[in-house]
C-alpha cells in the first residue's frame, strides 16, 4: 500500500539521519522543506522531497495544499488508565485547598484507587480507550501509560492488562510504566514497610513474568516515597531488567532526582522544584528532564525552570501528565501555548520536546518523533495556517486536519 501526501506547504521536523534527543541550543534546530512529498510504504515514511520530485502512481492521494506536515506528538508521561474523574476535588481547589490538602482529606490517589478497585478491567479497558482515541485526534501517535491507581496486586496487574490491551488494538505506539509506588494505601498507613514489601515481593515478579511493564515508576516525594524507598524498589525492578522513569521534585527538592540518576533512569520527570545540584547532576548523565506544564497550569504550583534547564545545556522533554487529579488534559497543542507563555521556551524548542526528546524519553527514537525514512508514518496534517508558530500562538483553536498513525488516518 502506496500513500502519497502532496503540496504540502511545508514538512516540519525533518531529521535526516536518527539522532537520539536534541538539546541545548540544537533544542531550537527545526528542519523543514517547503512545498514538498511524502510517500508512506508499509506504515512507514519511504521517501519525502520537493515536488519536482513527486511519484505519480500512489494507491491513495492526500492532497496537504495549505497544510503543514508535523511528525506526531510522542507524550511520554500519562495516567490514562482510571475509574473515575474528580472534578469535586477541583471546586476543593477553586476554594483554596492544595493538592497536598486534598490528598490529605481522603482526596488524591487513594481516592482513585478506592474507584478502580471497583471497576471491571473491561470497563476500565473502554474508558482508556475512549481517552486514547481522544489524544490521537489531538496529534498524540505515540504515548507512556501508567499503573499506579491500584496499589494492590489485584489492582495493579488490572491497570497493567489494560494498558497491554489498549497496544495490542491500537496503532499507537504504547510504553507502560509500573507505578505500584504511587502512595501509600490507607490499610498499610502504620507499616509503609510491608506495602514496599509487597511491591518488591508479590507486584514485580508477576509484573516480570507476564512482561506487563516497560519501566518502573516511583512517586519519590515528601508524603510519599522516600529516596531511600525508591531506591530499594527501583534496585528490585533492575534485578528483572525494568528501567526508570520517575516522579522527581514536584512539591519538593528531596534528592529525587539524584536517585533517579543513580539508577540510570530514562527520565525524571515534574522537576518543578529545582536547584543548580539537580541540573548539574542531569548535565552529567544520560537521563532525560521531562516537564509537565498543565500539572502546574492545573495545580497551580510553580512551572519547572525549563529555560534555565536548556541555557543551561540540557534537553528536555515535555509531556501530558493526562490524569485525573493534577492534569486532566491530554491536549499537547495546549502544552506548547503553555511551555512558550510560561516557560518561555521558543515554539520550535517546544516542538521538538514533544516529538524527537519525547520519542527518546520512551527509547522509541528510531521509530517515531521526526519525518526521517524508514520510521513509522505518524503524521500531523494541519489546517490552512501559516507556521509552526501559529500552534501555540493561536491556543485553543483546533489547528489539525488529519492525524495519520503508522500510515492509517485516525
Ligand atoms: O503526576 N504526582 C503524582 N502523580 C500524578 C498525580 C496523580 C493524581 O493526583 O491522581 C502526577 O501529577
Ligand atoms: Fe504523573
Amino acid at each position: 500500500m502506496r500513500t502519497l501526501i502532496k503540496n504540502i506547504k511545508n514538512i516540519i521536523g525533518i531529521i535526516e539521519e536518527p539522532q537520539a534527543y536534541k538539546k541545548a541550543e540544537a533544542l531550537s534546530i527545526v528542519e523543514s522543506l517547503n512545498d514538498g512529498f511524502i510517500l508512506i510504504e508499509d506504515e512507514k515514511i519511504s521517501d519525502y522531497g520537493p515536488m519536482i520530485d513527486c511519484p505519480t502512481e500512489a494507491d491513495e492521494t492526500i492532497d496537504a495544499s495549505g497544510s503543514l506536515v508535523l511528525p506526531a506528538w510522542c507524550d511520554s508521561h500519562t495516567h490514562i488508565v482510571f475509574a473515575a474523574s474528580r472534578e469535586k476535588e477541583f471546586e476543593m481547589k477553586i476554594k483554596g485547598m492544595s493538592y497536598e490538602d486534598i490528598a490529605a482529606a481522603g482526596g488524591g490517589i487513594l481516592n482513585s484507587a478506592d474507584k478502580l478497585k471497583d471497576c471491571s478491567e473491561d470497563d476500565l479497558y473502554l474508558m482508556a480507550k475512549g481517552r486514547l482515541d481522544e489524544v490521537t485526534q489531538y496529534g498524540t501517535g505515540a504515548i507512556e501509560i501508567k499503573s499506579g491507581y491500584g496499589l494492590s496486586v489485584e489492582s495493579e496487574l488490572k491497570m497493567l492488562r489494560v494498558i497491554r490491551r489498549l497496544a495490542a488494538n491500537s496503532p499507537v505506539s504504547i510504553k507502560s510504566s509500573f507505578l505500584g509506588a504511587h502512595a501509600i494505601p490507607a490499610a498499610y498507613k502504620e507499616r509503609r514497610e510491608d506495602y514496599i514489601d509487597l511491591i518488591i515481593n508479590e507486584m514485580l515478579p508477576q509484573i516480570a513474568e507476564e512482561k506487563l511493564a516497560d519501566y518502573c515508576d516511583v512517586f519519590c516525594e515528601k508524603g510519599f516515597f522516600t529516596v531511600a524507598e525508591t531506591d530499594r524498589i527501583l534496585k528490585a525492578a533492575a534485578e528483572y531488567g525494568i528501567p526508570p522513569k520517575i516522579h522527581a521534585n514536584q512539591l519538593s527538592c528531596s534528592g529525587a532526582v539524584q536517585v533517579g540518576i543513580a539508577n540510570n533512569a530514562i527520565s525524571v520527570d515534574h522537576l518543578e522544584i529545582m536547584g543548580d545540584a539537580e541540573i548539574e547532576a542531569l548535565l552529567n548523565s544520560n537521563t532525560i528532564p521531562t516537564v509537565l506544564p498543565s500539572c502546574s497550569y492545573y495545580i497551580n504550583i510553580p512551572y519547572a525552570p525549563a529555560r534555565k534547564m536548556i541555557d543551561a545545556g540540557l534537553g528536555i522533554t515535555i509531556a501530558t501528565d493526562f490524569n485525573p487529579g493534577s492534569s486532566p488534559s491530554g491536549n499537547i497543542p495546549f502544552l506548547l501555548s503553555l511551555a512558550c507563555t510560561k516557560m518561555k521556551l521558543t515554539p520550535e524548542e517546544a516542538f521538538n520536546a514533544v516529538t524527537i526528546n519525547g520519542a527518546y524519553a520512551m527509547q522509541l527514537e528510531n521509530e517515531v518523533g521526526s519525518i526521517t525514512k524508514g520510521k513509522l508514518a505518524n503524521l500531523i496534517i494541519t489546517k490552512n495556517i501559516p507556521s509552526l508558530t501559529y500552534i501555540p500562538y493561536m491556543f485553543g483553536t483546533n489547528h489539525i486536519d488529519k492525524v495519520l498513525v503508522r500510515g492509517r488516518v485516525m
